[in-house]
C-alpha cells in the first residue's frame, strides 16, 4: 500500500497447521501489506469491499487530526462498508514517526486483516538513534482453523468463553512448533556486525505475548510511533495493538549456531487460552560453510509473570528531549476513575447459558457498563448530524456508581449494564484516566486503547489506586506516551493527555474477546474555536448503514 492507492477485501486461500481456510485479505496478502509513508504525508487509501462481510480499515495510532471520519471503528466513526461497496480513508500524519498497524475495525475481522504501518521521518532527518542496516516489520498473530467469525458468534450466543486460537504467528507463519509447519518458518536472515531495526507488531486478537532471541539483547527505542528513552532486554512483552521497535546487533563474527526466536502466551485469567509458542529463525549468512549448527532456543518468562511485565513496563519512559519534548499536562481540568474488567449478564430465559454459572453470560465493561454500539448510524453521525436522541446519552459516570473493594473479594452482584453513553470532553482541556482493574471473574491485564490520541502513562501500581497517596508518585516529566497500555492485573495506570482533536473516540480493551463482550466506551470531543480545530464535513462517500 502506498501514500495513495486502492486496495481491495477480497478472499484467499491459506493453507497453515494442515488446515486450509478462504481467510479474508487485503490484496491477497497475508498478513496485508505494509502502509509506508513519511511523516506529514497526506494518505488516501480507497478500500473496496469484495468479501460478503461488512468491513472497515482502522489505523490503529494515527492521530487523525480534524480527520475523525477516517478512524474505521465501524458504528463509532463510520457505517461498514457493504459488499461491493467502497469508501476512500483520507488523512494527514502530523507530528508521528515509528511504527503502528491497520486492521480490520468490525467483530473478528482483524484476525486476518491486518498489516503494518511504517512511518519514516522526513525526508533529512535522521533517527536518534544509529542508522540501521535494514528495518524489519515482525508482525504477531493468531491463526484459527475456524472460521474466526463463528467462533465469536458463537461465544456470544452460549456466554461462554470462545475456542481459542491454535496457533500464533510470526508474519503469518506458525514456525516448527506446530503440526505440518516447519516449511512456514519465519527466517531472518541477517549479517554479522550489523544493526537491524525490527518494527514489531502484535496484531493478535486476544493475548499478550512474550518475544525473544536465543543470544541477543534488544535495545528499545521506540513504542506506538513515539521514540523512547533506550534501554536494553533479553525479552519484550507487546499487547495486542502495541508496536515496538527494537535495534538487533548481530555478533561481530559468524558464530557456529542459528538462533530461535520465540513468541509466546501472557495470562493471568481464569479462562483459556491458546498456551503454544510459536517460532521463527535467526540465521546469519554462511551459506558456504553450512556446517551443522548448533540452534540455540531463548526461554520466555512463565505464562503469568505479573513482576516481569511491570518492571518491563516501567522501563518505558519518554525521550523527552528538546527536539521531541514530552507535552505531559501539569494541570487537570477533568479526572476520571474508570473500573475495567469482566462480569455477568442474565441468560435469556428459558435457555441455559455457558457463562461463569448456567444463568448468566460473560460481560465486560467500564463503570458497569457494557457498551452496547448503535447498528443503523455511527455515534459520529448521529453527533454530527444533531440526531443523538435515542443513539446514545452524554451521562457517561467519571466515577463507578457503586464503588467496592476492585481487588478484593468480588461483591455479591456482579451484573453489568448495557448502554451507549459517553463523555462529553471540551476542546482542549486536560484529562486524567485511571484505570482500575476489577478481580471480578479473575484479575486480568487488560490492554486499552484510544483511538485518536496519545496519551502520557503517569503512574501505575497493584492493588486499589488511592487518590491520596498515589498521585505524589506520578511521573509529570518522563513518562512513555502511547496509544494502548496495560492496566496492570490487579492494578492501574494513570494517564493524561489533551483533548485537542475534535471527534467521537472509541476506548476499548484491544483483547477482542473483551470489547466483544463490551470492554469500551466513547469520548465526545467538542470543536475547538479555530478553523484547524474543528471536526470536518464528512466525506460524501461515508458509507451508509
Ligand atoms: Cu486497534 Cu479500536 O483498535
Amino acid at each position: 500500500m502506498f501514500a495513495s492507492s486502492c486496495v481491495k477485501i477480497e478472499y484467499l486461500n491459506v493453507t497453515r497447521l494442515c488446515h486450509t481456510r478462504n481467510i479474508l485479505s487485503v490484496n491477497g496478502k497475508f498478513p496485508g501489506p505494509p502502509l509506508v509513508a513519511r511523516e506529514g504525508d497526506r494518505v488516501e487509501v480507497k478500500v473496496v469491499n469484495h468479501i460478503s462481510n461488512n468491513v472497515t480499515i482502522h489505523w490503529h495510532g494515527i492521530r487523525q487530526i480534524t480527520s475523525a471520519w477516517a478512524d474505521g471503528p465501524a458504528y463509532v466513526t463510520q457505517c461498514p462498508i457493504q459488499t461491493n461497496q467502497s469508501y476512500t480513508y483520507n488523512f494527514t500524519i502530523v507530528g508521528q514517526r515509528g511504527t503502528l498497524l491497520w486492521h480490520a475495525h468490525i467483530s473478528w475481522l482483524r484476525a486476518t486483516i491486518y498489516g503494518p504501518i511504517i512511518i519514516l521521518p522526513k525526508h533529512n532527518e535522521p533517527y536518534p538513534f544509529e542508522k540501521p542496516y535494514k528495518e524489519i516489520p515482525i508482525l504477531f498473530g493468531e491463526w484459527f482453523n475456524v472460521d474466526p467469525e463463528a467462533v465469536i458468534s458463537q461465544a456470544l450466543q452460549t456466554g461462554g468463553g470462545p475456542n481459542v486460537s491454535d496457533a500464533y504467528t510470526i508474519n503469518g507463519l506458525p514456525g516448527p512448533l506446530y503440526n505440518c509447519s516447519s516449511k512456514d518458518t519465519f527466517k531472518l536472515k541477517v549479517k554479522p556486525g550489523k544493526t537491524y531495526l525490527l518494527r514489531i507488531i502484535n496484531a493478535a486478537l486476544n493475548e499478550e505475548l512474550f518475544f525473544s532471541i536465543a543470544n541477543h539483547s534488544l535495545t528499545v527505542v521506540e513504542a506506538d510511533a513515539k521514540y523512547t528513552k533506550p534501554f536494553d532486554t533479553d525479552t519484550l512483552l507487546i499487547a495486542p495493538g502495541q508496536t515496538t521497535n527494537v535495534l538487533l546487533k548481530t555478533k561481530p563474527y559468524f558464530p557456529n549456531a542459528t538462533f530461535l526466536m520465540a513468541a509466546g502466551p501472557y495470562f493471568t485469567g481464569r479462562g483459556t487460552f491458546d498456551n503454544s509458542t510459536t517460532t521463527g529463525v535467526l540465521l546469519y549468512n554462511h551459506q558456504s560453510s553450512h556446517k551443522n549448527l548448533t540452534l540455540l532456543k531463548p526461554t520466555l518468562p512463565p505464562i503469568n509473570a505479573t513482576n516481569f511485565v511491570a518492571n518491563y513496563t516501567a522501563k518505558f519512559r519518554s525521550l523527552a528531549n528538546a527536539k521531541f519534548p514530552a507535552k505531559v499536562p501539569q494541570k487537570v481540568d477533568r479526572k476520571f476513575f474508570f473500573t475495567v474488567g469482566l462480569g455477568t449478564s442474565p441468560c435469556p430465559k428459558n435457555t441455559t447459558c455457558q457463562g461463569p454459572s448456567n444463568s448468566t453470560k460473560f460481560a465486560a465493561s467500564v463503570n458497569n457498563i457494557s457498551f452496547a454500539l448503535p447498528s443503523s448510524v455511527s455515534l459520529m453521525q448521529a453527533y454530527y448530524l444533531g440526531q443523538s436522541n435515542g443513539v446514545f446519552k452524554t451521562d457517561f459516570p467519571s466515577t463507578p456508581l457503586n464503588p467496592f473493594n476492585y481487588t478484593g473479594p468480588p461483591p455479591n452482584n456482579t451484573m453489568v449494564s448495557n448502554d451507549t453513553k459517553v463523555v462529553v470532553l471540551k476542546f482542549n482541556s486536560s484529562v486524567e484516566v485511571v484505570l482500575q482493574d476489577t478481580s471480578i471473574l479473575g484479575a486480568e491485564s487488560h490492554p486499552l486503547h484510544l483511538h485518536g490520541y496519545d496519551f502520557f502513562v503517569v503512574g501505575q501500581g497493584f492493588g486499589n489506586y488511592d487518590p491520596n497517596k498515589d498521585p505524589a508518585k506520578f511521573n509529570l516529566i518522563d513518562p512513555v506516551e502511547r496509544n494502548t497500555a496495560g492496566v496492570p492485573a490487579g492494578g492501574w495506570i494513570a494517564i493524561r493527555f489533551f483533548a485537542d482533536n475534535p471527534g467521537v473516540w472509541f476506548m476499548h480493551c484491544h483483547l477482542d474477546l473483551h470489547t466483544s463482550w463490551g470492554l469500551r466506551m466513547a469520548w465526545l470531543v467538542l470543536d475547538g474555536p479555530g478553523p484547524n480545530q474543528k471536526l470536518q464535513p464528512p466525506p460524501s462517500d461515508l458509507p451508509k448503514c
